[in-house]
């Protein structure tokens, strides 16, 4: 099939890619001239493990290309996927500008029968405004289809080659018979392909990413009672993940979400509940509890060196969202170097992938080391800020030596307390006690 894919950041080029390794071929539209030359000489802008030899491949094939041309890339397609932002707007609801602005060039430029697809996470109704958009200009024939993105970033290629299911939302049987076809070697597994009306699509991805917060926000709750009570969450984890009806997974407690999407979709989602006049009071407890977890970690390190972190050597591993991507958008890092910086203390800091993008937002504020041990040298406390593979096994006595002070604070819960303690740290981490090591105690 041939398809243009207009948005080719994260979503748009994953999705591309991953449909041009199906047979398809593929014509990846954005307007930042620099990605998209970079992305047709086969050079990478974001990091996705896997992603980078699929485009390779492709690109050699001949099923996959980049370019700054809408009209012609839209002549040449049945198929136009929509993977553009959507921001929060000042409100707090999603930005629908760009999208917007699509439909109404698409609407210049169709001549004949295509089918919009929007990937993007838009509130309930957007298809309807892409459609009264794209009708404004033009006579064809076309459907608006809602096809809501799930994938992770950092897993991005195994989510869209093997999703747990593929949404789709349109009431045209001929979109439903294509968008089969497209979607069949995903699907080959026995994993759902779900139509649906489009509002219940739209609707569907709010609610996953909300749900998935709701999680972690509550589990973030349980972990400060268990220090308040002298519980170990890790325990209460165990027990409470073994029921079925909870699962597993998601029930990990640490120092907040970030991300380009569960921070919006929530804070959209209670936008377009406000906008019908309903407040949706648990949404905004999970924002709240989001936002102060952030920082969770600052009052306890304040407390240790004696309320005063001037010229403190604080180090942070890991500055990304999350594991195995460079994506540093709402970061809880970057909220607890502004309070660290603001404290007067000085930073040094690793990530293996997101310290260009972090140098880019916060320049020479912080310094920035080439691996994770050079980063500790003679710092007065570490920071894990991001559960990183390589930080969960480390050279313990390496640690032990390079840092002046032996003290460590866990936002990702990456250690066994137990083991620190013997090790000889100070280490804190979030809902299973404090081991302290007075021997350590910066005076
Ligand atoms: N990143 C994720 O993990 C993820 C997962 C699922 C869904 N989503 C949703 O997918 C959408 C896209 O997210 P993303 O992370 O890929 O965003 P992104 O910011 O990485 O990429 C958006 C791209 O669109 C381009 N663009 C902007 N205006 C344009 C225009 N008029 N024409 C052509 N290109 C234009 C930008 O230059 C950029 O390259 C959002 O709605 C997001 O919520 C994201």
């Amino acid at each position: 099939m041939k398809i243009a894919v207009i948005g080719t950041g994260y979503v748009g080029l994953v999705t591309g890619t991953c449909f041009a390794e199906t047979g398809n071929t593929v014509t990846c539209v954005d307007i930042d001239e620099e990605k998209v030359n970079k992305l047709s000489k086969g050079e990478m802008t974001i990091y996705e493990p896997g992603l980078e030899k699929l485009l390779t491949r492709n690109l050699r094939e001949g099923r996959l290309k980049f370019t700054t041309n809408l009209a012609d890339s839209v002549n040449d397609s049945l198929l136009l996927l929509l993977a553009l932002p959507t921001p929060p707007g000042e409100d707090g609801s999603a930005d629908l500008s760009a999208i917007l602005k699509v439909a109404n060039d698409l609407g210049k430029i169709i001549k004949e029968y295509k089918i919009i697809i929007d990937k993007s996470t838009v509130p309930v109704g957007t298809a309807d405004k892409v459609r009264q958009a794209v009708a404004a200009n033009c006579k064809s024939d076309f459907d608006v289809v809602s096809n809501p993105e799930f994938l992770r970033e950092g897993l991005a290629v195994e989510d869209f080659m093997k999703p747990d299911r593929v949404i789709i939302g349109t009431s045209s049987e001929r979109a439903k018979k294509i968008l089969s076809e497209l979607y069949a070697p995903f699907v080959r597994q026995g994993n759902p392909l779900v139509f649906m009306d489009v509002r219940s699509a739209e609707l569907t991805k709010y609610a996953a990413n909300s749900f998935l917060a709701t999680k972690i926000s509550f589990m973030n709750e349980i972990a400060i009672l268990c220090e308040k009570l002298g519980a170990d969450v890790d325990m209460v984890r165990r027990g409470l993940g073994s029921d079925d009806r909870i699962g597993k997974r998601f029930l990990f407690p640490g120092i907040g979400y970030g991300g380009s999407c569960f921070p919006k979709d929530v804070q959209a989602l209670v936008q377009s509940a406000a906008e019908v006049d309903y407040s949706f009071n648990i949404l905004k407890a999970v924002m709240d509890v989001n936002e102060r977890q952030k920082t969770y970690l600052l009052p306890r390190i304040k407390e240790y060196f004696n309320n005063d972190l001037k010229n403190k050597k604080i180090t942070l591993w890991g500055l990304a969202f999350k594991p195995n991507t460079d994506d540093i958008r709402e970061a809880p890092a970057l909220a607890i170097i502004d309070e660290l910086l603001r404290e007067g203390a000085s930073i040094s800091a690793f990530d293996p992938e997101a310290m260009p993008n972090v140098k880019k937002k916060l320049g020479d504020r912080i310094t920035f080391m080439s691996t994770q041990y050079d980063a500790i040298k003679d710092c007065d406390a570490l920071i894990i800020a991001t559960e990183w593979n390589e930080f969960r096994t480390p050279d313990f006595d390496r640690m032990f030596a390079l840092m002046k002070h032996k003290v460590i604070f866990d936002g990702r819960n990456v250690y066994e307390p137990g083991r620190m303690k013997d090790l000889g740290f100070h280490y804190e981490s979030i809902g299973r006690g404090t081991f302290a090591n007075d021997t350590n105690k910066n005076s």
